[in-house]
Order: structure tokens, then C-alpha cells, then sequence
């Protein structure tokens, strides 16, 4: 995509485009990106066209999540959910995110050759997610089906059919969650579900809120981290310099895991709608109008970035735009950033001479998301 971003950046940073049938203000300058961010008049809304019966389960799921709620709305819904995500509190998840890394590569470094999204990142991100929130090992496998389709329901690619597909995936979740939740009810754990359901009477969700939060986390916090973990590693093997940068000095990982943010970011795009006329860089937003916010091109933005075309572990500093900004900004960032520090410090350091069956990765067509659809890696005994 970064050649079409840079072709409609050359011409305006918020340009009025119709792409994937979708007219609106496509924004690739990064200052442009952030002031919109970061300004509350552009609102988030749930991406769905007019309600039928059809997708009423989605609709209503989406309805009681924070990613889709304005002020004032928002803050109560993020505010009872954010302590259990906090740096402090992610970093007690460490030891047990490092043994499901080291059990993993165990089972695969015999191999030879794997697909690193099946065999390795996917599982890796679906059991720290699953065991965070207290999902039973067991059910774990079902995720990807779910990820998947959601994440078919939600791009901007999407068809009518995605969607219904959407709507029949979250009638599953649902019915899985109320289980579960049932469960932790009668006997809680040491899980997020159970802390969720155990709060003070008058800080707590209603069961509807618990249940979007839940599938929120799993697809928020699952594929892009999927993809965050292949995206890098894909990086990392295309750049052979830096590559030995990391090997030889493995207290990079913090600062090459920022740069692939930044080089692929995991997610491309984030939209919204403008709720008064605003001025922005000499075009007239219209009350109204639909903004993408190209994060993937503002984070190749030469104004913001020296050599932004330039893959570099030691780039600092580098205020991507990857996670977001304002008061949407990831809640799961640390999460997912200590997820793949460890995945690929582990991998680096238990497999020998590691290489890319082919550069010619094939991308999945999505806009709002960047993942391949496999990558397959070679490495000697
Ligand atoms: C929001 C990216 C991982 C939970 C967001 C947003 C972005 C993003 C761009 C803002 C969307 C918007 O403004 O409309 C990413 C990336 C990840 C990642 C690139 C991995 C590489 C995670 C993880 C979790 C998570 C691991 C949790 C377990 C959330 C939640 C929100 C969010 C709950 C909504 C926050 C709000 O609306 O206030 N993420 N995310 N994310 N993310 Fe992440």
C-alpha cells in the first residue's frame, strides 16, 4: 500500500478520495493524523450499514463496546477495564508469557520448516490472550475461526455477507461467554473474567458490557498481535543488517519491536466521523463526512521521519502511530508489545540460521488490517 499512500500524500495529506467505494478525507500526513486523533469532534462510530435483523447480534455487541463509544460514554466503560492492563500489571504476566513462547518453539524447532502465523504466533497470541482472560486451553482453537471472521466483518473491504458471517460468529461468542461467565460466577479464578464479575457493586459492567468487553479482547487483542509477531520477524529476515544489529546486541529487541511497529504496522487504518464542519490543513471538513486515518502512510511520513522508507532498530525517537492516540489509544499496547519482544527474542534465540522460504509474501486484501496470509520459514538443526 505505501506507494499508493505516498502517490495521494504527494497531492494533498487529507485527500478527498472515493476508495473501496468509500468517499471520504483519506489522511496520510502524520500531524494531520494525530490532530484528528487526538480531537474529539471526529467520532468513532460502529462500522455497519443500516441495521437489519440479519446482524442484530453484531450490531448490538459493537453497541456496548468502548472502541465505538464517544464522550462521555467511553470513559466509564475503558476506565473499568484499564487497570487489569497497565504496564505494572503486564509485567507480572511475563514469566508465564515466556514459558508458553519456550514451550512453543520446543514443539517446532524439530521442524525445519514451518508457516510462523499457524504454527507459531497464532497459538502464542491465542493462549496468552485465552489464559488473561480465563478461556479453558481446551476452547482455544476456536479463535482463529472467530478472529478471523470479525475481522472479515469490520474491514472496509467487507461484503454483506461478511457481515452476516460476522453476526453468526458473535451468536457463538455470545453463547460461549454466557457459559463461561456462569462459571467464574459460581467459582472465580484467577482471571480477568472472574475480577471483571467480582468488582464493587457501583464500578461494575452490566452483563451485556462484560460480554463486549470480552469479545473486544479477544479480537483486539489477538490478531493484530498475530500479525505484529509475523510482521516483524518478516522485517527483521528482509533486512539482513539489522538482523545481526539484534543478534549481536539482544537489549535492542525493545527498540526493534517500536521500528516494525512502525515499518508494518499491524493496523493500516482507523475511521471516523466528523461531528461539526472542521478546518484542517486548508480543506473544509463537512459535519458528516467519513475520515480514514491512514496510520500505516502517517508512519512513513518523510515530515515526521528522517529516511521514513528506512527500516532501522535504532531509530530514536519514534512516535509511531501504530496503537493510536488520544482516548482511544491501544489499552493493550503493553500487552502486545512485551508479547512480541518475547516471541521474537525467544525464537532469535532458539533456532539456528533462520530464513524466509520466499520475500514474496502473499498479503491478505484487507485495508484496515496488514497480515499475510502465511510465512513460511526454514531454520538448520
Ligand atoms: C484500541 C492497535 C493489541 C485492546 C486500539 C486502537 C488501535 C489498536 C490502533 C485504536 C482504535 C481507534 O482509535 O479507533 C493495536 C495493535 C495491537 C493491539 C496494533 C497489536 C500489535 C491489543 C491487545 C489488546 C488490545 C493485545 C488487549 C488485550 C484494545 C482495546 C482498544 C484498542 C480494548 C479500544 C480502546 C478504546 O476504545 O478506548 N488498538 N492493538 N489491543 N485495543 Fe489494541
Amino acid at each position: 500500500p505505501y506507494s499508493f499512500y505516498e502517490e495521494i500524500r504527494s497531492i494533498h495529506p487529507v485527500y478527498k478520495g472515493n476508495f473501496f467505494k468509500y468517499p471520504g478525507w483519506y489522511v496520510t500526513g502524520y500531524s494531520e493524523a494525530l490532530t484528528i486523533l487526538k480531537d474529539n469532534r471526529f467520532q468513532t462510530r460502529i462500522p455497519l450499514p443500516e441495521a437489519t435483523k440479519k446482524y442484530e447480534a453484531l450490531k448490538n455487541i459493537q453497541n456496548n463496546m468502548m472502541l465505538f463509544k464517544n464522550p462521555p460514554d467511553h470513559a466509564r466503560l475503558r476506565m473499568l477495564v484499564s487497570n487489569h492492563f497497565t504496564p505494572i500489571r503486564i509485567q507480572k504476566y511475563r514469566p508465564f508469557i515466556e514459558k508458553i513462547a519456550k514451550n512453543l518453539l520446543e514443539e517446532i524447532k524439530n521442524h525445519k520448516k514451518i508457516d510462523i502465523i499457524s504454527d507459531f504466533a497464532f497459538p502464542f497470541a491465542s493462549l496468552v490472550i485465552a489464559k488473561i482472560i480465563g478461556i479453558p486451553d481446551d476452547d482455544k482453537n476456536i479463535f482463529r475461526e472467530w478472529a478471523l471472521s470479525l475481522i472479515q466483518s469490520i474491514d472496509v473491504t467487507r461484503s454483506r455477507r461478511s457481515i452476516v458471517a460476522g453476526n453468526k460468529t458473535t451468536l457463538e461468542m455470545l453463547s460461549f461467554f454466557k457459559d463461561l461467565i456462569q462459571k467464574r460466577i459460581q467459582s472465580p479464578q484467577d482471571d480477568l473474567i472472574s475480577e471483571l464479575l467480582h468488582q464493587e457493586k457501583d464500578r461494575k459492567l452490566t452483563e451485556e458490557e462484560l460480554l463486549s468487553a470480552s469479545v473486544l479482547l479477544v479480537i483486539a487483542g489477538h490478531e493484530t498481535t498475530v500479525n505484529l509477531i509475523s510482521n516483524s520477524l518478516y522485517c527483521l529476515l528482509t533486512n539482513p543488517k539489522e538482523y545481526d544489529k539484534l543478534i549481536e546486541n539482544p537489549s535492542l529487541i525493545a527498540s526493534a519491536i517500536e521500528e516494525c511497529l512502525r515499518y508494518e504496522s499491524p493496523t493500516q487504518m482507523i475511521a471516523r466521523v466528523a461531528s461539526e464542519d472542521v478546518e484542517l490543513n486548508k480543506v473544509q471538513i463537512k459535519k458528516g463526512d467519513h475520515v480514514y486515518v491512514l496510520i500505516g502512510a502517517a508512519n512513513r511520513d518523510s515530515k515526521q521521519f528522517s529516511n521514513a522508507d528506512v527500516f532501522d532498530i535504532t531509530r530514536n525517537p519514534n512516535p509511531h502511530l501504530t496503537f493510536g492516540s488520544g482516548i482511544h489509544f491501544c489499552l493493550g499496547s503493553a500487552l502486545a508489545r512485551l508479547e512480541a519482544q518475547i516471541a521474537i527474542k525467544t525464537l532469535l534465540q532458539n533456532v539456528v540460521n533462520i530464513h524466509l522460504e520466499t520475500k514474496d509474501v502473499e498479503w491478505r486484501k484487507l485495508v484496515s488490517f496488514r497480515a499475510m496470509k502465511e510465512m513460511h520459514v526454514h531454520f538448520d538443526d
